[in-house]
């Protein structure tokens, strides 16, 4: 009797729970409120498990017979039309209470049209390109009968061995935060009830891309405050960009995995952020508990779970195994179990599942002309110009002859990237397709490879490629990484040019002709004697489907390159981690440091400086965070911060003078920094606030106005509470973290 007023007390509390969410407050959030209520009153505990149980099919007889008898919620990795429609039939017709599957795939940077990786699409700086990806892929995916997609991948990632770094938007929580939004909104569309619309799932929930030493799945250590100011930011981001779903992380944070941090999945997600969407797993994520040491066996693992506030276990079969009799011994709520089962019967009523559970492939739009267009447009804003000696690019004037060489040059599946499951290289345009249909009247190209694949050692083809360079005007090298090389459990110790690419180079730099490089890789790699000994420099992040055409374009000048560094590019492997936002440090270094070639022998202990570098790698990083050049120059002045003091719930309006001084036109990345000076805690040196992309044609100013609100200088404090210290700040205005016109201001 006493159980059930607790129970029932409980029921209550989650109801008042449930009633936060803003979405109760219109009349159709109300109606699916009650048609989730309505069907989980008709359910056996043996079916509300089955709810929150996802498969990865493997044989479809014995799924059939699960998915008939409400042991299956979601399916992964089905995306032949006619399967998902074979076992969706059977879930909707044959199961007792005819609930739909909730269908999945990892769909992370396109579906069939493959768009840049994601660290590509963040270094476009552009939250449009970024949404109509996502539709893009949304469209193709849900043609095929997928409604739910695992993306986007939120990390934030700083160190580049790190292979899922491809995957991430880099290593900043505010263009991450912007990235992600867009994804999702690209993603879901107008309504989730749009056939064409996915599910978007933020992941991984939460600190992953901290992994120790860049080792992926590895443990990570972020204190609180640090979890909230740099690696939650994004993820609340994606709340409020109304997220479906969330996806926990494989690594366990000061000793916790976070598939049982009931801490970040109830207290933050849900208490805090109101989160009303659904949570699920990663892959086996909930038996992997065990691995780590943190569960007995697979009850405990799936009652610390479900007890943390996991709501569906993807494939570990833990849930369906275990939960209902642990419900019975009680070591797991009912009431646990059925706020698990509303959040995921609350997902496939959004999705409209229960009114169109079948697939709808009213047309076909893989691979059409219009998302064609999309990536390719994405892949050429994507392309960041990291060094131009002489302008030798572009290559618009030049007639004669180009010598084409290095492994990635027509690799079509390499320059697709990681986690393309669907996508087919027989649709890739590379590079060296794309020059010689683009421009291949203009210029000869003569191909001589050097190197088959980027791990190549073999120096047999260097002498050939060599040749070929010797009787050309120009030099292109296409240089890089296969697609195996990142991603997930793609990490490496070591971050430069693999096989014998950098040999290669070298004898291709010893001919004396304009030398042109062009990376297509996974990651920032450590490419200081590359761009040391080459005239030119694109560095392209796996540029997927419409690589070549995008490239090329660049190469000729027809597309002036916009890209800006997602990601701080190390000088050295040692610097690693390195990045813009590193807390102020007692003893910053400046440009005085003795280097390590400049010590006099025997020299006296402090003679170097006491400050924080190394003595081998210098001060500055290869590339800072936010830079990138163009083929114009453009000129920033005239910044008019308004002097005086700023209230705390003001706005920091200000603007500046951009004018194109080059002589093309083309787009700049207005990049906007602050610095808190003094704060309850130690505050980074700089952080981006906001940032504008501007055309301008060649001769051409504009003003560019900004307006911040100071609530967006709010952090975790000391006594870990959110909110803007009052105080003196500095703002920076301009082309990359690395420069830019400052003004100082004050807010109270
Ligand atoms: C990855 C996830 C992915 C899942 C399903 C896991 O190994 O960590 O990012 O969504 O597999 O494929």
């Amino acid at each position: 009797m006493r159980k059930n007023r607790i129970l029932a007390a409980m029921a209550m509390a989650a109801m008042t729970f449930v009633s936060c969410s803003t979405d109760y407050e219109t009349k159709a959030g109300r109606e699916t409120e009650r048609k989730v209520e309505d069907l989980l009153g008709k359910m056996t505990l043996e079916e509300k498990i089955g709810q929150m149980n996802q498969l990865s099919p493997w044989d479809f007889g014995e799924l059939a017979a699960k998915v008939r008898n409400g042991e299956v919620g979601s399916i992964l990795n089905y995306t032949d039309p006619e399967l998902v429609d074979s076992i969706q039939r059977i879930a909707v017709e044959e199961s007792r209470l005819g609930i739909p599957l909730l269908v999945a795939r990892d769909v992370v940077h396109g579906y069939k049209t493959i768009l840049p990786i994601p660290l590509g699409q963040a270094a476009t700086f552009n939250p449009e390109i970024v949404e109509k990806g996502a539709r893009m892929a949304a469209t193709e995916a849900s043609s095929d009968g997928v409604r739910w997609t695992f993306a986007p991948m939120i990390d934030i990632a700083r160190d580049p061995r790190w292979g899922r770094i491809a995957e991430s938007c880099g290593e900043d929580p505010y263009l991450t935060s912007v990235m992600g939004a867009a994804m999702i909104r690209g993603f879901q569309g107008d309504s989730l009830s749009d056939p064409s619309s996915l599910a978007a799932c933020a992941k991984h929930f939460v600190a992953y891309g901290a992994a120790e030493g860049g080792r992926d799945y590895n443990s990570t250590y972020i204190p609180e405050r640090l979890l909230r100011n740099v690696y939650l930011p994004p993820f609340k981001s994606a709340v409020d960009a109304g997220c479906a779903s969330f996806m926990t992380s494989f690594n366990d944070n000061d000793g916790v995995p976070s598939t049982a941090n009931s801490f970040v999945l109830r207290n933050i997600l849900r208490d805090e952020w109101k989160f009303d969407g659904m949570v699920v797993s990663d892959w086996t994520s909930i038996s992997e508990m065990i691995v780590h040491g943190f569960c007995t066996d697979a009850t405990d693992a799936a009652e610390k779970a479900v007890n943390a506030g996991v709501d569906m276990d993807m494939v570990s079969e833990a849930y369906i195994n275990h939960l209902a009799a642990s419900v019975k011994e009680g070591n797991v709520s009912m009431n646990t179990i059925d706020d698990a089962v509303r959040n995921i019967l609350r997902l496939k009523f959004r999705l409209g599942l229960f009114e169109s559970p079948y697939v709808s492939t009213s047309q076909e739009v893989k691979y059409c002309d219009e998302h064609l267009e999309i990536a390719r447009k994405a892949a050429e804003q994507s392309v960041i110009l990291l060094k131009n000696s002489q302008e030798t690019l572009p290559l618009s004037d030049r007639t004669g002859t180009i010598a084409v060489a290095g492994p990635m040059a027509d690799a079509p599946y390499e320059q697709l990237g990681t986690w393309v499951f669907d996508g087919e290289k027989s649709y890739t345009q590379t590079p060296l397709e794309a020059l010689r249909a683009l421009y291949g009247d203009k210029v000869d190209i003569i191909y001589e490879p050097g190197l088959c694949y980027s791990r190549d050692k073999s120096m047999s083809g260097i002498a050939k490629a060599v040749a070929a360079a010797g009787k050309a005007d120009v030099i292109i090298a296409f240089l890089g990484e296969e697609a195996i090389l990142s991603g997930e459990a793609h990490s490496l110790a070591n971050v430069e040019l693999q096989g014998a690419q950098t040999e290669l180079l070298r004898a291709l730099s010893k001919t004396g002709k304009p030398l042109v490089t062009v990376i297509m890789a996974g990651r920032p790699l450590v490419i200081t004697e590359e761009a040391e000994i080459s005239d030119a420099v694109l560095y392209s992040f796996h540029p997927g489907t419409m690589g070549g055409p995008a490239i090329a374009d660049i190469l000729f000048g027809k597309v002036n390159p916009s890209g800006k560094t997602p990601v701080t590019f190390p000088r050295m492997l040692g610097q690693i981690p390195v990045y813009y936002a590193q807390n102020q440090t007692g003893r910053p270094a400046n440009a005085e440091e003795m280097l390590i070639e400049e010590i006099p022998v025997e020299a006296g202990q402090t003679s170097v400086g006491c400050r924080s570098f190394y003595l081998d790698a210098g001060t500055s990083p290869l590339f800072p965070f936010g830079y990138g050049l163009s083929y114009t120059s453009f000129e920033y002045s005239g910044l008019d911060l308004p002097a005086g003091s700023i209230p705390r719930d003001g706005e920091l309006t200000f603007s500046v003078n951009l004018k194109n001084a080059g002589k093309h036109d083309g787009t700049e990345i207005v990049q906007v920094y602050v610095q808190d000076k003094a704060g309850s805690v130690t505050r980074p040196v700089k952080e981006l606030k906001a940032f504008q992309r501007i055309f301008l044609k060649k001769g051409e100013s504009r003003r560019v106005s900004f307006s911040v609100p100071v609530s967006e200088l709010a952090f975790w404090g000391y006594d870990m509470k959110y909110g803007v210290d009052p105080g003196d700040f500095t703002l920076w205005v301009g082309t990359s973290s690395a420069n830019g016109l400052s003004a100082d201001f004050n807010v109270y």
